[in-house]
């Protein structure tokens, strides 16, 4: 684990393996740290600028040895692109490149500033936050089930330098912040990642206990017996095609002095969907290991919000079964009850995300949730529609959405509102029973959506569809191969954001 502090000093009087400056897109000569380290490197910084080998581009990072001219052994200059362009994000981005280049030369003590800070009105404490979360963030691996030795160490400190003493409260509370998030978000990246043999749903029920004894939280696992009583007939018939039992997870987040759940955050926990009898095609199917990212994030959200401390009150509400076909498997034609006594006929059973969150949203409607935010990967259409750039949005509350939209952008998790209308309603009427869970070909992310509203009634509520974003194909900025970890930071954005 990377150890990240902060502190005052002269970064150029800081032994380290590195020592991390940045360089703007467009500047001619160095600037502020640059000069003085500059002129201990005998102008070399100055050369690779004049001769084009540093150009300030974003991300690009150019390592220069000190050769004894300075207590670090390396200088590395990293590009933040244009001064007009920088924002948070990219400075995650750009560190993440930079530890993860490090990290692969075996250097595993860097100094770096706080990057970004006063430019484009980004404070200090941003800044610092910006980059912890892009050094945590950017060289998580899942390597848990490689008995292979890696080829390179760990980076194991990471110590961002402040120059003034009025600085450091801040950059120590924009890196713990930093810190929580970004471990949050690594947590459910970790949950994603993990096979479905491993991430059954009672081990994601006993993550739960665990999580709740670290944080402080209240948790409770319903089993069958009780879904049966509170009448969950959607997460039962999901779950009656699998051998491992079904979990329904709750977790209370008590920040204040009341009852009452101010906001309940609601996630997908299909630990492995195959489809059920409605099988999907074999190939790529093992991707839907992931489909209980939804419930990874709500999850992993209320333990970040547990070290945050708002005043505010949170439910994480996770229903949690395998979607498998067998002798005993929900069939297409099938009617179900909701625990809202709504009747559901079953067109296919690869729609069974809906299904088990019918119950979760009826669960936290009856909690008396002032706020309710969902979370899953529900439909391939979401990924038709928005690739794996922006998560999917819907929803009954135009103010719950713009706050929904703020949070993330202030993660750097993108958000795209797609509408609801009652003419969708038509879609997804049903001749046998109330409704039917598949609305056909067209428009499939928002009948999903317009599919959970039944279950939602009037309350604020926001629909996070993350089908395409929960998973990168690639390397790229803080995101690695695999699981993002995306919505979590959003999430806890979103309540400390209702918390004020
Ligand atoms: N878990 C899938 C959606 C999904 C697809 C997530 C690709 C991530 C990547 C969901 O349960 C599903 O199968 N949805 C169906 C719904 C359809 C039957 C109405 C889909 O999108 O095909
Ligand atoms: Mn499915
Ligand atoms: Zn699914």
């Amino acid at each position: 684990m990377m150890e990240i502090k902060a502190d005052i000093g002269d970064i150029t009087k800081i032994e380290a393996g590195a020592i991390v400056v940045s360089f703007l897109e467009g500047m001619k000569h160095p600037e502020e740290k640059l000069v003085t380290i500059d002129k201990a490197l005998d102008r070399a910084i100055s050369q690779l600028i004049s001769q084009g080998e540093i150009k300030g581009k974003l991300n690009e990072v150019t390592i220069v040895h000190s050769l004894g001219r300075l207590p670090a052994t390396r200088v590395v200059v990293v590009g933040l692109g244009k001064r007009k362009e920088l924002n948070q994000d990219k400075i995650r981005g750009a560190v993440a490149e930079t530890c993860r280049r490090l990290q692969q030369k075996g250097i595993d003590n860097i100094a770096t500033i706080a990057h970004g800070a006063g430019i484009a009105s980004i404070s200090l404490e941003s800044a610092a936050q910006a980059v912890t979360e892009g050094a945590l963030l950017g060289v998580y691996s899942f390597r848990k089930h490689i008995t292979k030795e890696a080829e390179y160490g760990e980076i194991k400190q990471l110590l961002i330098v402040g120059s003034d003493k009025a600085e450091l409260p801040l950059l120590v509370q924009g890196s713990n912040k930093g810190k929580i998030l970004a471990e949050a978000t690594n947590l459910a990246r970790d949950m994603v990642n993990e096979s479905a043999n491993f991430m059954t749903p009672k081990h994601m029920a006993e993550m739960a206990t665990k999580l709740a004894e670290t944080y402080g939280l209240e948790v409770s696992v319903l089993e069958q017996e009780q879904m049966q009583e509170l009448g969950m007939g959607g997460l039962l018939g999901v779950a009656q095609g699998s051998q491992q039992p079904p979990k329904f997870i709750v977790l209370h987040y008590k920040g204040k002095d009341s009852a009452e759940t101010d906001v309940a955050l609601v996630g997908k926990g299909i630990t492995f969907d195959s489809g059920g009898i409605s099988i999907k095609p074999s190939e790529g199917m093992g991707e839907m290991k992931g489909d209980m990212a939804g419930g990874a994030a709500a999850m992993a959200a209320i333990s970040a919000i547990a070290q945050l401390k708002p005043k505010i009150n949170v439910a994480a509400i996770i229903p949690a079964t395998e979607n498998l076909p067998s002798g005993k498997a929900l069939k297409p034609g099938d009617i179900l009850t909701a625990m809202n006594g709504k009747t559901i006929e079953i067109i296919s059973t690869d729609a069974e995300g809906r299904l088990i969150l019918a119950d979760a949203l009826s669960y936290a409607k009856k909690l008396g949730a002032k706020f309710m935010v969902d979370v899953a990967t529900l439909t391939g259409a979401c990924r038709v529609a928005l690739g794996d750039v922006y998560s999917g949005a819907f929803s009954n509350n135009q103010g719950l959405m713009d706050k929904v939209i703020a949070a993330g952008a202030e993660a750097g998790e993108l958000i795209w509102q797609m509408p609801m209308h009652e003419q969708y309603k038509e879609q997804i009427k049903s001749d046998v029973a109330d409704i039917k869970n598949v609305g056909g070909k067209w428009g499939g992310a928002i009948t999903g959506a317009q599919f959970l509203a039944e279950f939602v009634g009037d309350i604020p509520w926001v629909h996070l569809d993350i089908a395409g974003t929960s998973l990168s194909e690639k390397e790229q900025g803080y995101l690695v191969k695999g699981a993002t970890g995306v919505p979590v930071r959003t999430l806890v954005n979103l309540v400390l954001s209702l918390a004020k």
